[in-house]
């Protein structure tokens, strides 16, 4: 008796200790930039402002009042192989919105975190982010990177056992498209407390994001 009870004590201690851990939200993620502004503690002001945003950001579709500079060569290819079904696939491109070129306006490597479209107050605000280096720089091509940028539709489920049909509507972008934000939540980092595999949306423990979409 008195050992299930102190079995219980541990129980609730680490169910507390984890989701104190690891709550959800952008702050103390590396996400959270604010540490390097020069002037105050913003954070949301990396990516986002509620004025003047980046109109390039807003061309087919509404980006999220985007704040940060866009690559200004982004033409990212996309995956491809023989057993892939969806025909809708193209390109990343500055010219066809996308959320997916939302991250890579600083995954790519070429644009400085922090470079913003418009800055925040005070006037002269900067930050001392450098370009992204290592394992979270993708470089300008997507072409070896899970496919993103394409209908998750009946038409590739449709003979298909091996997926999900429909798609999960949550993890799909506006236009039933699967993203960078299909697998990753920018603004939440708790259902990977481990900090090398940040921003999932769901478990990796048993593959649990994946099992979402396959049925393997
Ligand atoms: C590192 C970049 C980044 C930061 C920092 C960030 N966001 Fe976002 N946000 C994104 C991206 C990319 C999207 C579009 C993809 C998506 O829908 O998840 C987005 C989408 C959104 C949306 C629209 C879609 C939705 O989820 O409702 C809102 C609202 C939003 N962000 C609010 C915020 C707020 C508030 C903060 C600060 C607490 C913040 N974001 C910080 C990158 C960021
Ligand atoms: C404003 C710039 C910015 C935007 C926009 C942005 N990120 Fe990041 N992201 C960063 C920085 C900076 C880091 C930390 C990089 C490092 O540690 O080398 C990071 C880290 C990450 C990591 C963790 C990498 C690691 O090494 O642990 C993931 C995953 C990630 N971002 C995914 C995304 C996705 C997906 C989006 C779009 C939905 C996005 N990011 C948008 C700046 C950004
Ligand atoms: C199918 C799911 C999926 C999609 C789509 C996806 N990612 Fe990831 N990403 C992952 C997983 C899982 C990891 C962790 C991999 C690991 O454990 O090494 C990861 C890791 C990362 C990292 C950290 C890499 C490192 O080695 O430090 C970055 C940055 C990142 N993703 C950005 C992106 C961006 C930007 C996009 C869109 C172009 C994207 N991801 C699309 C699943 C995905
Ligand atoms: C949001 C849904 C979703 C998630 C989450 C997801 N995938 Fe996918 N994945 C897809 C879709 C849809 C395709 C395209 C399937 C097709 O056209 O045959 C795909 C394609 C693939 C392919 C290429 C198939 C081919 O024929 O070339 C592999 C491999 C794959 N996913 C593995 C994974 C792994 C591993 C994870 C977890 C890290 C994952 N996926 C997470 C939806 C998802």
């Amino acid at each position: 008796m008195r050992m299930k009870r102190a079995l219980l004590v541990m129980a609730l201690g680490g169910l507390l200790v984890s989701s104190m851990a690891f709550a959800a939200g952008v702050t103390g993620t590396k996400h959270d930039l604010s540490g390097t502004l020069t002037t105050g503690t913003q954070m949301c002001v990396f990516c986002h402002t509620p004025h003047g945003a980046n109109v390039d950001a807003i061309l087919a579709g509404t980006a999220p009042l985007w704040n940060q500079d866009l690559t200004a060569t982004a033409s990212f290819g996309v995956y491809d192989s023989g057993s892939f079904d969806a025909t809708d696939i193209a390109a990343i491109t500055n010219t066809a919105y996308s959320t997916s070129l939302l991250c890579l306006s600083c995954h790519d490597g070429t644009v400085a975190p922090g470079t913003f479209y418009n800055a925040p107050n005070p006037a002269g605000n900067t930050s001392s982010e450098g370009v992204i280096l290592g394992g979270a720089n993708l470089g300008n091509s997507l072409t070896t990177s899970h496919p993103v940028n394409f209908t998750y539709a009946n038409s590739i489920t449709n003979g298909d056992t091996g997926l999900v049909d429909p798609g999960p509507a949550t993890f799909l972008d506006s236009a039933g498209k699967v993203q960078c934000s299909s697998c990753h939540d920018p603004h939440d980092n708790a259902a990977t407390p481990d900090v090398n595999v940040a921003f999932m949306r769901d478990t990796l423990a048993g593959s649990a994001l994946c099992l979402n979409c396959h049925i393997k």
